[in-house]
Parts: C-alpha cells; sequence; structure tokens
C-alpha cells in the first residue's frame, strides 16, 4: 500500500490523476499514443532502457505513454504504488501467477472462483504448482493448510457467483506472519470505490476491468496493482514475456473515459440492486436471495466492514430451481440475457451453464454453486423499470411452480 495520503478525493483523482493539459498541448482529453514502437535519441540510450538503466517508453508491449497514465490512476484509485495493464482480466491473473508462482510452490485459493480463474489454476498445477481450495472464512482451516511451501493465497471477495466475502485484514494478517506469501485479491466486484484491499494488507489487486471499471460494456481489460517492485516484476516478466497480453492505448483511453463516472456509476448500481434484492427476497416464488445489503446476508457485518456499500451483483434461486430460474430469465424484457457484468445495461446469466460451466457438476457442488443459481448485474437504468421487469418475469415463475402444486392437490383429492 501507499502509505502517502492522497491529496485529493476519489472522484478527484479518477478525473485528473496524472495529467496537467498544459503539457499536451491543452487538449483536456489525455491524447491517445498509437505507437508500438518509440524513437532512441542514440543507440547507447535504447540499450540502457533494454539494461532497465534508463527509464522511457521504447516498445508498447512493455510500456506506452497513455496505458502509463491509466496505470498511475489506477495506483491512485486502489492506493498502491504502481499498476500493469492488460488486454483481460484473465491476463493480469495469468501474468500475476505465472510471475508469482514457480514449480513445487502452493497457492492457496478460496472456495469460489470465477470459472475461467478456477480453470486456470488447473492449468498451472499441471506445471508443479500445488492448488488446494480453502474456505477462507474459516481461519483455523488457512492456518492448518499454510505452509512451508505457500507462495500465494488468492481470492475473490465478494466471489463470482456466490458472493461469499473473505476478510481480508484477517488473511492477510494471518499470511504475514509467514515470509514470501503474497496476497492477491480479485476486486473486480467492488472496485476501488467499495473497497481497497491494499489498506486491508493484500499485496496485490487484480481487476478484470472488462467490467464496472470500464462500465461501458466495450472494452476487455485487465489490471494489476501493488508496490513497485512487484508491479516491476508481473510487467517484466508476466506481461512483456510471459503472457504479451498488453492492453491497447484505445481501450486505455476508454477505461479512462469509464473511471471518470465510476463513483457516480456505483452509488447508482448499489442503490437499485439494493431494491431489486428486497424485491426478490419479498416474492413467494424465490427460494432464497444473496445480496450483502440485505440484513439476511450471512456476512453482512463483514460487509459492513469492508465495503463501503453492497455493489450490483446479485445471486439468487427460484423455488423449482434451474427450470424455473430459466423461465424467469426468458421471460425478462429489459434485463438483457448475458454474461459480463457491470455494464449500464442489467444482465442475467446462469452460471452453471454460462460463467462457471468450466466446473463439473460435482466441483459446483463441492464449491457452492448451486445448479438453480441465477446471477443478476443490476445496472444503471431508471429503478421502477427495473422492479417491473423482474416482477413481470417473477409473476410467471409464480403462476408456473403454483400449477403442479395444484395439480398435485386435486389429484390428492
Ligand atoms: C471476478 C472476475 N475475475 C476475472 C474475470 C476475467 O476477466 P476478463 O473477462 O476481463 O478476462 C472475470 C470475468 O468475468 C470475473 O468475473
Amino acid at each position: 500500500m501507499n502509505n502517502k495520503r492522497p491529496a485529493f478525493g476519489f472522484s478527484t483523482r479518477a478525473i485528473h490523476h496524472g495529467y496537467d493539459p498544459k503539457d499536451h498541448h491543452g487538449a483536456l482529453v489525455p491524447p491517445i499514443y498509437l505507437s508500438a514502437t518509440f524513437a532512441f535519441p542514440t543507440a547507447e540510450y535504447g540499450a540502457a532502457c533494454f539494461a532497465g538503466e534508463a527509464s522511457g517508453h521504447f516498445y508498447t508491449r512493455i510500456s506506452n505513454p497513455t496505458l502509463a497514465l491509466l496505470e498511475s490512476r489506477m495506483a491512485a484509485l486502489e492506493n498502491g504504488e504502481a499498476a500493469v495493464a492488460f488486454s483481460s482480466g484473465m491476463g493480469a491473473i495469468a501474468a500475476t501467477f505465472w510471475t508469482l508462482l514457480r514449480p513445487g510452490d502452493e497457492v492457496i485459493v478460496s472456495q469460489t472462483l470465477y470459472g475461467c480463474t478456477f480453470a486456470l489454476l488447473h492449468g498451472i498445477s499441471e506445471f508443479g504448482i500445488k492448488v488446494r481450495h480453502v474456505d477462507l472464512t474459516d481461519l483455523a482451516a488457512l492456518q492448518a493448510a499454510l505452509g512451508p511451501a505457500t507462495r500465494m493465497i488468492y481470492c475473490e471477495t465478494p466471489a463470482n457467483p456466490t458472493l461469499r466475502l473473505v476478510d481480508i485484514a484477517a488473511v492477510a494478517r494471518l499470511a504475514h506472519q509467514q515470509p514470501n506469501v503474497t496476497v492477491v485479491v480479485d476486486n473486480t466486484y467492488c472496485t476501488p470505490y467499495l473497497q481497497r484491499p491494499l489498506e486491508l494488507g493484500a499485496d496485490v489487486v487484480v481487476h478484470s476491468a472488462t467490467k464496472y471499471l470500464s462500465g461501458h460494456g466495450d472494452i476487455t481489460a485487465g489490471i494489476a496493482v501493488s508496490s513497485h517492485a512487484i508491479a516491476q516484476r508481473i510487467r517484466l516478466q508476466g506481461l512483456k514475456d510471459l503472457t504479451g497480453a498488453v492492453m491497447s492505448p484505445q481501450d486505455a483511453a476508454l477505461l479512462m473515459r469509464g473511471l471518470k463516472t465510476l463513483a457516480l456509476r456505483m452509488d447508482r448500481h448499489c442503490s437499485n440492486a439494493q431494491a431489486v434484492a428486497e424485491a426478490l427476497q419479498a416474492h413467494p416464488a424465490v427460494q432464497w436471495v444473496t445480496y450483502p445489503g440485505l440484513a439476511s446476508f450471512p456476512q453482512y457485518e463483514l460487509a459492513a466492514r469492508q465495503m463501503k456499500r453492497s455493489g450490483g451483483m446479485i445471486a439468487f434461486e427460484l423455488k423449482g430451481g434451474i427450470d424455473t430460474g430459466r423461465r424467469f430469465m426468458n421471460a425478462l424484457k429489459l434485463f438483457t440475457r448475458a454474461v459480463s457484468l457491470g455494464d449500464a445495461e442489467s444482465l442475467a446469466q446462469h452460471p452453471a451453464s454460462m460463467t462457471h460451466s468450466t466446473y463439473t457438476p460435482e466441483e459446483r457442488a463441492q464449491h457452492g454453486i448451486s445448479e438453480g443459481l441465477v446471477r443478476l448485474s443490476v445496472g444503471l437504468e431508471d429503478v421502477a423499470d427495473l422492479l417491473a421487469d423482474v416482477q413481470q418475469a417473477l409473476g410467471k415463475c409464480a403462476r408456473a411452480v403454483a400449477r403442479p402444486t395444484l395439480l398435485a392437490a386435486h389429484a390428492g383429492k
């Protein structure tokens, strides 16, 4: 974490950090440097750049002025020292794993993770890295799992799609009792506006910036934020050599445009999601609903302590399981049936057959992802329209659930 107190508030940093128009011909919006390579004033300077002895941009897969501005802004928002931009969230996560882990190392990961992160862990385990899934809400279990070969603890909080939380400060405290353990947190669901893991003791924050950070569903992007030393390793190994997953400068510009409204958007996502979660909870067709802003949320106290507000994501299951869940999704008129999250548009999807189909059914059961779980990403539309859409779709499910029950009652007579 960066111990210097930021001079400006969150939105001011999101809009201005690292840029002064007077250095760019007065351009209010930062120019996009569409150049793959950069000229060296002398051959000696070029050699010094390659040797890491001179700073400056020399090839966009390693650094670029537009990417550098975005990276410094993201570091300022997460309260880290430095950041590295990637072409996708999976690029950021893969580069972090490949940089910080070696054959023989162990990584402890939380129970539920985004489907492709789960698949990536299978992939790295084939290269001699041992992956242990541990319930990180159980600190005794974490203590028992930590060993001399542990090099990383990795979690999502809230987890995709179950919304289960990890107490970042408690996990980091335990992890750092041992040397050489890096705590990595996927902060995609919250963004730094709602939660700042580095301030709670984590070492690296990763993001799918495809989601809330960009906020408009028009790019795929990823970010890793950390200390200068770790970021430099991730840049020179994970990004430059091991993945090459560099973000394009145009996407960096779109992402910076998204960041300017991040706080406003997150507040609206949170208010809309709270209203939708409460409507779901009150409806007789709903079996259960999980949302950190509901008093029924099992980790309500931790959510209130660790997150500024409750986010825009909801998980729920209807009576009748996935058959009713599909009927609900197909009945939606305003919510779009689509994966991804954090867009202006409200989205609905079924993790077991979509984002988490990389798990086998047995693995989903083990990792707490029920087959009937429906995931909502609540967008920025007018809340009355969202509630009307959810109510009309639930109405169709309630009738469908009630019908067999009535038939069964008649059959019994
Ligand atoms: C929590 C989380 N982390 C990482 C990713 C991967 O990000 P991307 O799709 O940008 O590669 C996703 C994608 O849905 C996600 O939900």
